[in-house]
């Protein structure tokens, strides 16, 4: 007989609702120009809409904190959190096609990047384009609150990805502001949309500032174990080739924390690894170091500071709530034994 494995499976419970959220993500990013329809639906499409991680948490998030029973507006109420997550997933995949441009990427998602198959104007405008339906959604919640938490995000990718292309050698070798730089580049979306599902519920600031916690330090933990996969893992596992960040001249937290026990590091990150064995030599480095291991206990901290929040959510208001109070902590722990 099959033993039946009866953990939480954080995806399952809202698998159904994102199949609607995929759909609907189609549509809504369906443009009038054949030429720009075709790019800007480029990653929506069934198979390569990847893990679909950040709509998961917004919908788990909006469960979690539903409002109490009797609740009339409630079924208005979800419509309005799942826009928050279409438009997260928008803003997502368009700072993707930005990305993908800047690093000069090939693949994404096991498949080419837009700009190797399309190429680069039109990963551009199909971004542009993405970011132009965002806004419109965005608009059409009438919450200013809410338009300048998401509003803000957009200024803090384009921050963090320049903060990243630092000169500055002291900058590129410190640990804070590689902390910035990843809350920018990456926690803010999280932390902000989150932030406004529970707003968008009617919580007060305390509640949606637990939210945003929950977010944010999700998003540190969750990009700090990318960090270590690009050490770690292989263009089979990952989908795109590892060591990545060093071929781009990227310092990451393996690195820095390499760089306190090997200080020969120092001119390696100060010229980018650009020099030939560069990269090799920061690898040796950074595995004879206890760097993979110190990133991997940042990101625990991080991920145990993101189930803090959760635990200070006011009272249950229902069985759902708790079980997908269950999934958002379940979720810190995945993100930090994830693989791939
Ligand atoms: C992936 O980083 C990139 C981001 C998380 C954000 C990039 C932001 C911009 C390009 C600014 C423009 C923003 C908008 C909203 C259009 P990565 O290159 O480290 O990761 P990868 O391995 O997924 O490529
Ligand atoms: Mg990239
Ligand atoms: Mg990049």
């Amino acid at each position: 007989d099959q033993i039946k494995c009866e953990k939480l499976d954080p995806f399952s419970l809202v698998a159904d609702e994102l199949a609607v959220l995929s759909d609907r993500l189609r549509a809504m990013v369906c443009a009038e120009v054949p030429k720009l329809a075709s790019a800007a639906e480029y990653f929506f499409k069934l198979g390569v809409e990847g893990k679909r991680f950040r709509p998961m948490v917004l919908l788990l998030m909006a469960s979690s904190l539903s409002a109490v029973v009797g609740n009339f507006n409630s079924e208005e109420q979800r419509r309005r959190q799942q826009r928050i997550a279409e438009i997260t997933e928008m803003i997502h995949v368009a700072s993707l096609l930005h990305d993908d441009v800047l690093d000069h990427a090939d693949t994404r998602r096991g498949i080419g990047s837009l700009n190797s198959i399309m190429g680069n104007k039109l990963a551009v405008l199909a971004g542009d384009f993405l970011l132009a339906r965002a806004s419109v959604a965005l608009a059409s919640l009438q919450n200013t609150e809410v338009v300048q938490l998401l509003s803000e995000v957009l200024e803090h990718l384009v921050t963090g990805e320049i903060m990243q292309w630092t000169t500055e050698s002291d900058q590129s070798c410190s640990m804070d502001y590689y902390l910035q730089k990843t809350y920018y580049k990456t926690a803010s979306l999280m932390a902000n949309s989150c932030k406004a599902v529970a707003l968008l519920a009617g919580h007060t600031a305390e509640v949606a500032n637990l939210a945003y916690d929950y977010g944010c330090h999700l998003g540190i933990a969750y990009q700090l174990i990318d960090d270590v996969l690009d050490f770690t893992g292989s263009k089979a596992s990952l989908g795109k080739p590892s060591l990545s960040d060093l071929k781009q001249g990227i310092a990451t937290a393996p690195v820095l924390y390499a760089l306190e026990e090997h200080p020969a590091m120092q001119h390696l990150i100060s010229r980018k690894f650009k020099t030939s064995g560069d990269v090799e030599l920061a690898l040796k480095y950074v595995r004879e170091s206890s760097g993979i291991e110190r990133t991997h206990d940042l990101a625990r901290e991080h991920a145990d500071r993101a189930a803090s929040a959760i635990a200070a959510f006011p009272p249950c208001p229902s069985e759902k709530a708790h079980l997908c109070r269950e999934a958002l902590t379940e979720l810190t722990h995945q993100v930090v034994t994830r693989s791939k």
